[in-house]
């Protein structure tokens, strides 16, 4: 990849997406569901570009959202209506009004208070709501704790006894419609143990359900799968995908899954500018245009990003600390990497930045939000334009 001509073309910082790359993952795991029927709803949370989501939309992709923002963007990028999921712990009145209008394929719930009001909203637009329920089966991920879901201690989902008396009201209920079952456990999972124990709890209340006549059509295994950022071993999709299926001999099914990281988080590639080194006795510090408003993955989960400098052939390598220009001590990207020393604008370039990257910066510091770019067909394009000072202030209102 041509980082040096994108960075010239684009500037810095700059966030460039391999849409073939996406279009690579979206195939092998549609290909690995192949046995059954299967819709894959691309979680809009790792990366919501309106051209990140039209792309997975032409690949058949839906999409799984976690507010109404999200939901929108989905309909806006032409993401068919009947494979948006609305999940999220929390969802206000108005979000689950304007999910019902829209008619979506259904609205995942998280506590039997929040069913509750979707049966009121769904009554007040006489409407019938088609649900699903977030079990939460209680089962380590083994990742971060930071996004690990699926135990008791996570605010997430329902226990299981919860979930079946949820799952007998809303039968009875004239304005709810329980079409659907749904874990999450967690994300970047490298380890296929806990998706066999959950796709095997949830598999057994399918059938409990279906004995006492609640059919369930969409089965909901969430997303999670890991990638590789650095050495990991990640799990393959036709083994995920079987993992799964052993557990679901007798039910039919629909097989729907949320992969958010597994999508594009490679396909993602951050571009920064070196401004300037400066050393203590103790420290090489690398500064770079870049920083944790940008990509703040390593300041919040001590994530490892590859970085490479883009051709250099500097043989003088020593330790650095690569930093941005916040005025946080957590504003890095590597602590004590190995890298050739550095002049005044040189290309770094941070990998595996495609997902949780540009959806979870910030204009911290007024700065603006680095500019997206796609690849796609050996083409670049502006997927979405640099932040400027004015689109900061655009909302602020300065007078007494
Ligand atoms: N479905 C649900 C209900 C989710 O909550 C998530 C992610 C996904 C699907 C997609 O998970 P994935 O396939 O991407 O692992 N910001 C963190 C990740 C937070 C994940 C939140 N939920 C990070 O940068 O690692």
């Amino acid at each position: 990849m041509d980082f040096k001509s994108l960075a010239k073309e684009y500037g810095t910082p700059l966030y460039v997406y391999d849409f073939d790359y996406i279009e690579k993952q979206f195939n092998s795991l549609k290909e690995a569901f192949k046995a059954r029927k299967s819709l894959i709803c691309y979680a809009a949370k790792a990366n919501s570009n309106l051209s990140v989501l039209k792309h997975v939309a032409n690949l058949g992709a839906g999409c799984d959202c976690v507010s109404i923002g999200e939901v929108k963007r989905a309909l806006y990028a032409g993401v068919a209506k009947y494979k948006i999921i609305f999940s999220g712990v929390g969802k206000r009145d108005e979000e689950i009004q304007e999910a019902l209008k829209e008619d979506i394929l259904m609205i995942n719930l998280e506590s039997e208070e929040e069913m509750h009001r979707v049966e009121m909203i769904a009554k007040e637009l006489n409407k019938i709501a088609r649900i699903s329920i977030r079990v939460n089966p209680n089962i380590d991920p083994k990742t971060h704790p930071y996004i690990s879901t699926g135990l008791h201690e996570n605010k997430f989902g329902v226990d299981l006894d919860s979930a079946k008396r949820m799952y007998i009201y809303a039968k009875k209920s004239a304005y709810l419609d329980p079409v659907g079952t749904h874990f999450h456990i967690g994300s970047q999972i490298t380890d296929i143990n806990p998706f066999k124990e959950a796709s095997k709890v949830l598999a057994d209340l399918v059938r409990n359900l279906k004995s006492l006549d609640i059919e369930i059509k969409f089965f909901d295994i969430g997303g999670g799968i890991g990638i590789r950022y650095k050495d990991e071993s990640t799990i393959q999709p036709y083994d995920y995908v079987q993992a799964i299926f052993e557990n679901l001999s007798g039910l039919d099914v629909t097989v729907t899954c949320e992969p958010g990281r597994f999508l594009v988080g490679n396909s993602g590639y951050f571009l920064t500018k070196v401004l300037y080194e400066k050393r203590n006795e103790d420290k090489r510090f690398v500064i770079v245009d870049g920083a944790m408003n940008d990509l703040i993955r390593p300041t919040l989960y001590s994530a490892y990003h590859e970085i490479e400098l883009v051709g250099s052939n500097n043989e003088q390598i020593s330790k650095a600390d690569i930093v941005g220009p916040i005025c946080e001590s957590g504003d890095f990207f590597a602590k004590n990497i190995e890298l050739p020393q550095t002049k005044h604008n040189d290309l770094l370039v941070i990998k595996s930045a495609g997902a949780y990257g540009f959806t979870m910066s910030s204009n911290y510091n007024t700065r603006g939000r680095a500019a997206e770019v796609a690849l796609q067909n050996g083409k670049s394009r502006v997927i979405r334009a640099r932040e400027t000072f004015e689109d900061m202030i655009a909302k602020e209102v300065p007078y007494l």
